[in-house]
């Protein structure tokens, strides 16, 4: 007799643990299946960001930070340090730790908000009215029936045939997040965040880092002012190359290392690394969901099809997060889980697209939300554009961090701010600001008016608005 729910999740990543946890709250009885273990074989909640993505990667990204800025970094405010060395282990445990915390915070709001967490894989095994779907983790397996799905499997990363990952030689995220030594020479097949964030890490640490990319252009997707910014920075720091334009077409794995043959503008070149990191994108996680058992259509790119509410083509089941269109982001998947619960529960929210910030964790970090100055140029709508550099920003300067700029974007017409790019420390923390100004259809002049505390990083986001108005105070 299977336990009957009003929804079933399949996935308790950000997308699925939210989802279940606000379906909860509604008053919906709710599972969460989940088929994640840890390396111990233990079932954990929180998907790829808590286990092997977002929380790790940070976590090695501040420590890597204090240790290359003691190295580095702090000898200009007079701090000298003799011998200071890197306890790996002390590094890695570390995060384990802070994992291990986040993980079982999940566990803990599934029991504070009495969502029935149900480790094991799930897969669809009939509809109608009403759906059944079978769960297994080894043991017998069992069934679960559920008025409404919402399906959020998450990603995987896109296998590159060439490279077979093994974790040892050729590592992909999980293994790159749990080196026990810093190789000599890492190579990383993808300059794009995964690359930059995990090559910034082990270049911290003493690694000489070389990235290859296919594309042409560094960082398409982001503003090309910030990209260029961001490849002057990059590229300078000791330890650091990155190789665009470049056509990896064969690998030799031997027992030293691995050596890449890649094609450029050049002619045939050789990468020789200890490891490689294959970071190359990430593919929808559709595998032994069985979803042709109940007709759940999926795209030309594997993605569950989706409309612009998170509604498959099968009614009261839902996909949300890396699994279906858009950017693949944790932020995103959970902002899609609290409305389809929302929605579930008969409420009519709604997901602003258009507002979902972007953030990559290098230093300096990059951060924005809203359309870059080349889309705007490209729609050919007028605007008008504010840049603010930390040269000029006192907080920077006392930090000894002043490198980068704030950029804002407005319509020429209305002043309504139509985009914030940043580069620079800690811009991660500033977005939020813009995206609060963004969500509220504030003007430049709106920011510009606002008193920002002095002094403070944020004094650079106003200056910006005040940039695109033609009036800043202090550049
Ligand atoms: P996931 O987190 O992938 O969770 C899916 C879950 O579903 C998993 O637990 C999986 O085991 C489970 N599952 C899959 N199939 C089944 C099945 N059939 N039955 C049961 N369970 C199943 N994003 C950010 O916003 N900020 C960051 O800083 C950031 N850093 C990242 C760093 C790295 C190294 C990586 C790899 C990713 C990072 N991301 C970051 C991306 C972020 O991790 C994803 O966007 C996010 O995890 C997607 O959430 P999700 O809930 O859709 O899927
Ligand atoms: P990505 O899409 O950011 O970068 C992949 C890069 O690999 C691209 O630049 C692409 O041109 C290149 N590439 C593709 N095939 C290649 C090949 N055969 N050889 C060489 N280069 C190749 O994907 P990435 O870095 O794997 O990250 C996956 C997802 O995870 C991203 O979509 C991102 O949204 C998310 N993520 C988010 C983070 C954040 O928000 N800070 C941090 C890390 C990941």
């Amino acid at each position: 007799m299977a336990n009957t729910y009003d929804v079933a999740v399949i996935g308790a990543g950000p997308g699925g643990y939210v989802a279940a946890i606000r379906c909860a709250q509604l008053g919906l009885k709710t599972v969460c299946i989940d088929a994640w273990k840890d390396a111990g074989g233990k079932p954990v909640p929180g998907g790829t960001c808590l286990n092997v993505g977002c929380i790790p990667s940070k976590a090695l990204l501040e420590s890597s930070e204090y240790y290359a800025q003691l190295q580095h970094g702090l000898a200009e405010h007079g701090i000298r340090a003799k011998e200071a060395s890197m306890d790996i282990a002390a590094m890695l445990a570390r995060k384990d730790r802070i994992v291990e915390k986040s993980t079982n915070g999940v566990a803990f709001l599934f029991r504070k908000n009495k969502v029935d967490w149900m480790p094991g894989h799930g897969r669809f095994l009939a509809g109608g009215e009403t759906y059944r779907l079978e769960v297994a983790d080894g043991k017998t397996p069992e069934q679960v029936e559920a008025r409404a799905v919402i399906v959020a499997t998450g990603s995987l990363p896109a296998p590159l045939p060439l490279f077979p990952v093994d974790n040892e030689r050729i590592l992909d995220n999980t293994g790159a997040l749990r080196l026990r030594q810093v190789p000599k020479r890492l190579g990383i097949v993808g300059a794009g965040v995964i690359g930059l964030e995990l090559g910034s890490v082990w270049r911290r640490l003493g690694s000489e880092v070389t990235l290859l990319d296919t594309h042409d252009a560094f960082l398409p997707t982001a503003d090309t002012q910030v990209a260029a910014e961001a490849w002057k920075w990059l590229t300078k720091a000791p330890g650091l190359g990155i190789r665009l334009g470049a056509q990896p077409k064969a690998v030799q794995v031997t027992r030293n290392g691995v050596s890449v043959e890649y094609d450029d503008a050049q002619g045939r070149q050789r990468l020789d690394c200890d490891q490689l990191l294959v970071a190359a994108g990430r593919v929808p996680n559709t595998a032994g969901l069985n979803l042709g058992s109940v007709g759940l259509k999926t795209d030309a790119r594997g993605h569950i099809e989706v409309d612009a509410e998170c509604r498959t083509n099968l009614p009261n089941v839902y996909a949300i997060g890396d699994v279906v269109r858009g950017p693949m982001l944790a932020h995103k998947a959970s902002e899609e889980g609290l409305a389809v619960a929302e929605r579930i529960a008969g409420q009519k929210p709604e997901v602003n697209y258009a507002t979902i910030p972007s953030v990559i964790y290098t230093a300096p970090e990059l951060a924005w939300v809203g359309q870059t100055e080349q889309a705007l140029k490209a729609a050919g709508g007028g605007f008008r554009k504010g840049v603010f550099w930390f040269m000029a920003n006192g907080r920077a300067l006392a930090m000894g961090e002043a490198r980068g700029f704030v950029k804002v974007l407005a319509d020429e017409r209305s002043d309504r701010i139509l985009g914030v790019h940043m580069i620079g420390p800690r811009v991660s923390e500033l977005l939020g600001e813009a995206v609060v100004a963004m969500e509220f259809a504030a003007a430049a002049e709106d920011l510009g008016r606002i008193t920002h505390a002095h002094p403070t990083l944020s004094e650079a986001l106003r200056e910006a608005a005040l940039a695109a108005l033609g009036r800043p105070l202090n550049q």
